[in-house]
């Protein structure tokens, strides 16, 4: 890969989907080197050319399904579901008594452990009353890859292993002799998957109550974080609350949100 194929792919992806890879030739490289020989390109040029010229968005989208880091777990910064537990769910159900609705997003929700995490939270703290609300995730990435594997919600077993005991019986059910693990329907039914690029303006008709943008402004830089985090902040509900990694960084001046701990925000 020339230094100038790099540019141009590193562009490409950085002014289409906000993916930072200025430091990661190698990384970038890695990842294409093998699509390209058994794809029969001679080239990275050869190869953008037919990405930017796809009008079906098919390359494209294998580009970004190649490209995106997709790395997540059941269980992943468990504090945040505790909190959700301890303080979000127990505001919002006497907040929203009347209407019994709350709207949900998973704006990074990769191969899905942590949208069915949310329904699976959402399930045993309603309880019996679960179904006289309505608590549907809206789970949305911009990798199809990772969504074919969230919708069929097949897990191997060591991928289940941090899962508390009692949410493995209730909420999963063993398959291939016990070597996988599938999502069960009840659970399945209650998270929306959806492809959406968060660069792209936001089509939601609703205010949301939660939102967890876990682990994807890593990829970002500082501006298109900052550009994100407002886009979030007019689609959320005064009283509403945002999540994102616990390792990620943003610049608190510069956001409108109250700040509840260094990964927890509020409207
Ligand atoms: C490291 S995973 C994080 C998954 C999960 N939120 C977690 O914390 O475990 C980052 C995800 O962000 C997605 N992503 C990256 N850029 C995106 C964009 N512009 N729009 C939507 N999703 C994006 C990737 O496809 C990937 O699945």
């Amino acid at each position: 890969m020339t230094e100038e194929e790099f540019l141009r792919i590193y562009r490409f992806l950085k002014n289409r989907y906000g993916i930072d890879m200025e430091r990661k030739k190698e990384i970038m490289q890695g990842r294409l080197e093998h699509y390209i020989r058994t794809n029969g390109f001679q080239t990275y040029s050869e190869y953008m050319n037919a990405v930017e010229s796809d009008f079906t968005g098919h390359l494209e989208r294998e580009l970004v399904n190649i490209l995106t880091t997709n790395h997540t777990f059941f269980m992943r910064e468990f504090e945040h579901f505790d909190y959700l537990r301890q303080v979000v769910l127990p505001e919002l159900r006497m907040k929203e008594v009347d209407k019994k609705d709350l709207c949900i997003w998973c704006g990074a929700a990769s191969t899905g452990q942590e949208p069915y995490m949310l329904a699976m939270l959402l399930k045993d703290y309603f309880g019996l009353e679960h179904g006289m609300w309505d608590t549907k995730v809206l789970a949305t990435d911009v990798s199809t890859a990772a969504l074919k594997q969230a919708i069929a919600g097949v897990y191997e077993k060591e991928q289940i292993d941090t899962l508390p005991e009692q949410w493995k019986r209730r909420f999963l059910r063993s398959i291939d002799n016990g070597s996988r693990y599938e999502v069960i329907a009840e659970i399945k039914n209650e998270v929306l998957f959806r492809q959406f690029n968060l660069m792209d303006i936001f089509p939601f008709k609703r205010k949301m109550h939660i939102i967890f943008l876990r682990n994807v402004m890593i990829y970002f830089d500082k501006k298109t974080k900052e550009e994100l985090i407002q886009k979030v902040y007019d689609v959320m509900e005064p009283g509403g609350y945002l999540f994102i990694g616990r390792t990620e960084t943003i610049d608190r001046t510069s956001i409108p949100f109250q700040l509840i701990q260094p990964s927890i925000f509020r409207k």
